[in-house]
């Protein structure tokens, strides 16, 4: 099945990935490409005849400083264009209009008046002022403006000092807008963008995730055939989503492998398998290789070189396992694919995505090279989707909904979160204490949210020190073990906030785990911002 689709080009904004999300949230499908996509790659991109608008993202940058320019193709298509900051002022300058620089950087929030009743701003806006005109919240960020509009434009919006914030061209369906309308910010961002690709543009909201199972159950059926295919499955979001879902297109044709370091959180294995193993009748190969895992990282202190033994290790692991079952035996012919997690960031990042500079955390447990040593094809079943998207997908194939929203992990698991050298001993008081922290996270609501603070939290776990305070417990005296608690708020995991969890929730949770988890006689709460401090404590 194919989709109507709308392009994004990117200038390397830092938000332009959050224009794609946005799109796909009016659930058309949407593709990010460079800025610097020739014009004949935009034709070819169009032929099948489903491109129906092209949106030009902002950049970082001046168009006095750089030379990006939209591919004069776009303009030549017959589509609506979209131009947002940098966007609308290559735009206003490609086609015949002035931009001048400005030593002024206007940044943050404004007001913008909406002019001229046009097609895009129409009925949308969040106050109107006495003399009735309609007004909008937005983020701005620009220094350079456009000051003379290019030939059939008019004026859309402005702001005092921004006269010329918003133009439009209503026969060509062109339009620009100074501000950022993909921020949350922009209180009417997202009906903007919704009135441009689905009114202005005509694209059919057929992006439903529920309704995509079946069309990439196909795709990956068409791509597999009678061939067989090898998943790592580590229980995070991507890779259980993935399993699910080449599971639902092939059944036993797929073979996943769990591979325990003993650095897991508690029963994380349990769940693993109850839901691949039990509910879903996968084939699953399970490692228990904990032993080894903690014998190489004995006497390793160093943070970076215990991520190392980790990560060779977890290779090597996973290579032992995918030889067998690519030599077949025991019923099977062999495997010939590698499925991986992959997705759409992970692809915009590698494709040389402008942006690629401004993005985030990498896809650490996309096993880089392993396809090509294992002389395996890949298999990517989610690489069009986007976090929340994978989310709503696993929701959908039937995964449980604490799997499919849980917080982050990290590949190296609790090794990361044990300071120091790695022990059983330290892993095993750390697992029952991270697992009261969580427990209690998601029994405690925000009044206000009606949320609990699990999902009011980007990421919470426990962190273990080895180091040893003494306290009372009884008559007794002890002499144990100490734990931080970490909480943070965050939307890209490049900087966080701590989360202000409340004393009562604190106080339950160190009550807890001094308590119940023999070994550790005290509690404290890390209240430190990123940057300067990072999430992990290693
Ligand atoms: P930091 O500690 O750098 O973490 O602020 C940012 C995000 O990245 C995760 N993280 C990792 N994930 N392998 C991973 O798969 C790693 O080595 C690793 N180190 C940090 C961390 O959990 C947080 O979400």
């Amino acid at each position: 099945m194919s989709h109507q689709k709308i392009l994004i080009l990117d200038f390397g904004s830092q938000v332009t990935q959050l224009i794609a999300r946005r799109v796909r949230e009016a659930h058309v499908y949407c593709e990010v490409h460079p800025c610097d996509v020739s014009s004949d790659w935009v034709r070819e991109f169009a032929a099948d005849g489903n491109l129906k608008g092209v949106i030009l993202s902002g950049s970082h940058a001046s168009v006095y400083e750089v030379d990006d320019r939209a591919p004069d193709a776009v303009f030549e298509l017959g589509i609506p264009v979209l131009g947002i900051c940098y966007g609308m002022q290559t735009m206003a300058q490609q086609l015949g209009g002035k931009v001048e620089g400005s030593s002024h950087r206007e940044f943050g929030y404004a007001e913008v008046r909406a002019h001229g009743h046009t097609e895009l701003l129409k009925g949308i806006e969040d106050f109107a002022t006495p003399e009735g005109h309609g007004m909008l919240k937005v983020w701005m960020s620009h220094g350079d403006k456009v000051t003379q509009l290019p030939p059939g434009f008019k004026i859309m919006a402005s702001t005092p000092t921004c006269p010329i914030a918003g133009i439009a061209d209503e026969s060509r369906h062109y339009y620009g807008v100074q501000f950022h309308p993909e921020v949350t910010h922009t209180v009417q961002g997202q009906a903007l963008l919704q009135r441009f690709v689905l009114d202005i543009c005509g694209t059919r909201p057929d992006w439903v995730m529920g309704d995509y199972i079946e069309e990439a159950v196909a795709k990956i059926r068409e791509q597999v055939g009678d061939e067989e295919v090898i998943l790592g499955l580590s229980g995070g979001v991507d890779s259980s989503v993935a399993a699910a879902l080449i599971h639902r297109a092939i059944g036993d044709q797929l073979t996943c492998v769990f591979v325990d370091h003993g650095l897991l959180r508690k029963d994380e294995g349990k769940m693993v398998m109850e839901m691949f193993a039990g509910k879903l009748h996968a084939n699953i190969v399970a490692v228990d290789a904990s032993e080894q895992f903690l014998g190489k990282l004995a006497g390793v202190n160093d943070p970076e070189k215990k991520r190392k033994i980790i990560g060779g290790e977890f290779v090597e692991v996973f290579k032992a396992e995918a030889a067998k079952l690519k030599a077949g035996g025991n019923g099977h012919k062999g495997a010939t694919f590698l499925a991986q997690g992959t997705i759409y960031p992970d692809v915009i990042e590698s494709g040389g995505a402008k942006s690629k500079k401004a993005v985030t955390i990498k896809s650490h447990h996309n096993v880089g090279g392993l396809p090509e040593q294992l002389g395996l094809k890949l298999l990517e079943p989610l690489r069009d989707l986007f976090k929340d998207e994978v989310r709503e997908l696993g929701v959908a194939l039937g995964l449980p909904h604490d799997m499919v929203y849980r917080h982050p992990f990290p590949g190296p698991g609790l090794g990361v979160r044990i300071l120091g050298e790695v022990k059983k001993e330290y892993a095993d008081l750390l697992r029952e204490a991270d697992a009261i922290f969580i427990e209690e996270l998601r029994n405690f609501k925000d009044a206000e949210t009606g949320k609990t603070w699990y999902d009011l939290t980007s990421q919470a776990f426990t962190v273990f020190l080895p180091v040893k305070s003494v306290g009372v417990m009884g008559d007794g005296r002890t002499y144990d073990y100490v734990v931080a608690l970490r909480a943070v708020q965050t939307s890209d995991f490049m900087t966080a906030d701590w989360a202000e969890l409340p004393y009562a929730l604190l106080k339950k949770v160190s009550g807890r785990i001094i308590n119940e988890v023999r070994g550790i006689n005290r509690v404290t709460y890390d209240v430190s911002t990123k940057p300067p401090a990072t999430i992990e404590w290693e």
